[in-house]
Order: structure tokens, then sequence, then C-alpha cells
């Protein structure tokens, strides 16, 4: 039997092209390599920060439509809401009799609001890591697929369901690998730092061509003139080209920097013609799908049914071992 790959995406954000690069890319390469890919839209997880309806039921949807546009269905990706398993809910609530309060307070997510100095701490925040390694550990999954700010987290779950296991002198959980993506670069944003919602410096996937441009025209450069010779690798437009332009393209704009005679325009527009042919047909698909919201949920409610066939399975050995009648 194949090994199952699984990870959630928080819907808390415009998808933007380091979301792409750093975790719709490798998940689908992996779904791609003969894994069992369960890939979910954590709507559950968002609303430890994200409290506005409106906000998280269409980024919710846009999500959803962004892993079909790349093609989910036909890689045979399940691709379901955390809010659809009803059986992740108990089992984290289970896994939380087995936690100690000290792991918890080591995890990142909690220990960042502390050194921020946040005021209002929530209990979800706190017990993130709960209901992650109940996402995690409901569906067997054997690999985790996440960015390094995530691995703690993993390591968590395999906690947790280490714990679980030793208490009944039994594997009932199994443990899960986090599996840590070192060569997928960080995309930088517009003013240069790491492309990123919370920096308002993010080229979305789905932006149309014109907004595209727009957007490229505005990424930070220094004041060299047209004449001077350019440094590619600290510029971030080469930067970005790099990431998309074939091999042989990617050389020659490198030359171009570096004979000197390129205005900062024509690399911009360079850019973003490249970035406009990358992601033109997934984004005509994209503006197709979001328009059809029943036709996403109803693609939902399919993959939630498949889901909940595991969950439902590992539920029923867990009240089992721990003696719910
Ligand atoms: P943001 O930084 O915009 O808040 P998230 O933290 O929600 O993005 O990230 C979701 C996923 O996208 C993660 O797997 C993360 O590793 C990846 N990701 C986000 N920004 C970048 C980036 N600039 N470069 C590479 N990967 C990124
Ligand atoms: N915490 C992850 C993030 O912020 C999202 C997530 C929720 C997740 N549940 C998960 C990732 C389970 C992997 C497995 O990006």
């Amino acid at each position: 039997m194949s090994k199952r790959a699984l990870t959630g995406i928080k819907p808390t954000g415009i998808l933007h092209i380091g979301n792409y690069l750093g975790s719709i890319r490798p998940a689908f390469k992996l779904a791609s390599s003969g894994y069992d890919a369960f890939y979910f839209i954590a709507n559950y997880h968002a609303i430890t920060t994200l409290h506005n309806k409106q906000e998280l039921e269409k980024l919710t949807y846009e999500h959803t439509a962004a892993w079909l546009a790349f093609g989910a269905q036909e890689q045979n990706i399940t691709l379901y809401l955390q809010s659809d398993i009803p059986e992740i809910f108990e089992l984290a609530w289970i896994l939380s009799c087995f936690s100690t309060k000290g792991l918890l307070e080591r995890a990142h997510a909690y220990k960042d609001a502390v050194a921020r100095g946040d005021k209002v701490i929530n209990h979800g925040l706190f017990s993130y890591p709960v209901l992650m390694a109940a996402d995690i550990i409901c569906f067997d999954a054997d690999f985790v697929p996440v960015g390094k700010d995530q691995k703690q987290h993993v390591e968590i779950a395999r906690d947790i369901a280490g714990t679980f296991n030793n208490t009944f002198g039994k594997p009932v959980l199994k443990q899960p690998q986090p599996l840590i993506q070192d060569d997928v670069m960080v995309v930088p944003g517009l003013d240069g730092q790491k492309m990123s919602k919370s920096y308002n410096n993010v080229i979305p996937v789905f932006a149309s061509p014109d907004e595209i441009r727009k957007l490229t025209a505005r990424i930070k450069t220094d004041s060299s003139s047209v004449e001077a010779p350019k440094d590619p690798d600290k510029c971030t437009i080469y930067n970005l080209y790099k990431l998309f332009a074939t091999e042989a393209d990617a050389q020659a704009l490198k030359q171009k920097y570096l004979a000197g005679g390129m205005s900062w325009k024509e690399a911009k527009d360079l850019l973003a013609e490249a970035l406009i042919k990358q992601f033109e047909k997934p984004r005509q698909r994209y503006n197709e799908i979001i328009k059809d919201t029943d036709g996403i949920k109803a693609v939902l409610k399919q993959n939630a049914q498949k889901a909940r066939v595991v969950a439902e399975a590992t539920l029923t050995r867990v009240r089992n071992v721990v003696g719910i009648v």
C-alpha cells in the first residue's frame, strides 16, 4: 500500500506565489510520485485568529478552488474541509487528555504570542498543536509535508501519539514524520523581504494580467542608472524571474544585468509576462471554478465522505482502547 502524505492549509490570506512555490507545488509533486495524498483546508485552525465570517467563507472557497484549478482531482488528491470531518474534533479532545500543559507551552505559535506580549491568547491558539495532531493522526498519515516553521508541530503530534501508545501499551496510533523541503527557497516579496500576507508585499497567484503588471512595477529597486551594470542576485526582479523562467531565459536576463544598458522597467516587464504566462491556464480554470460555489461544495462533500471512512475507523479503534462504550 502506498504511504499517506497529509497536509493542512490554513485559509487565512489570499494565495500568493510564495504559497504556490513553498507549499502547493511541492504537495503536487508528492501526489504525483506515488503518495496517497490527503490535503485539507484547515478552516477551524483559521479561527484561532480570523474572526470574520465573510472573509473566512471567501478564503475557504478560494483556497479550495485554487487546489482544484491546479488539478487536485486529476491527481487523485483527497481534498477536503477540516470542518467536514467531525471525528477530528472528537479525537482532538481525546488527544488533549494525553497532552501536557508543558508540552503545549513549548509550542511556537503559543510562545510567539507570549513573546509578542499579546494581551489575549485564546485557548484555541494554546491547543492549536492538539487539533493539528488530531488532523494528522485521524488519517494514519505517514508523512506530513510542511515548511520548517511547522516541523515542531508535527513532532508534537508524534509525541502525543507516542504518549497515547505507551499509556495503553500498544501501537494504536501511527506516529507521523515531518517531511521538510529543505530545497524550497524563500520567495521574496515586492519589497525584497519574504513574501507574506502579513507584509503586504505579495503577488497573488490568480491576479489578472493587469494586476500583475501593476504589482511588478512596484518592486523595490536601487537607483542605479540604465547604463550601470547590475547585480542580478541582489535584485528581487531577477530572483523572482529565475523561479519561473527556463534556465536559458534566466541566463539571458542575467547577462543583461551584467552588461549594463538595461532599465528596471525592461526587467519588470519580462517578469510580469513570465508570471502571466506561468499561471494563465490555472487562472482560467480558477476563474471558472470560483464562480460555481455549488460545484466546489459537491467536490468537498464527496471527498469528505471518502476521508471519513478512514477517520471513522481510527476513532472506532481509539474509543475502544480508551473505554468509551
Ligand atoms: P504567509 O507567510 O503569507 O502568512 P503562510 O504562513 O500561510 O503564508 O504559509 C502557507 C504555506 O506557504 C507554508 O507552507 C509556507 O511554507 C509557504 N510560504 C509562505 N510564504 C512563502 C515564501 N515567501 N516562500 C516560500 N514559501 C512560502
Ligand atoms: N498549522 C499549519 C500551518 O499553519 C496548518 C495545518 C493545520 C496543518 N493542520 C495541519 C499542516 C496538519 C499539516 C498537517 O501552516
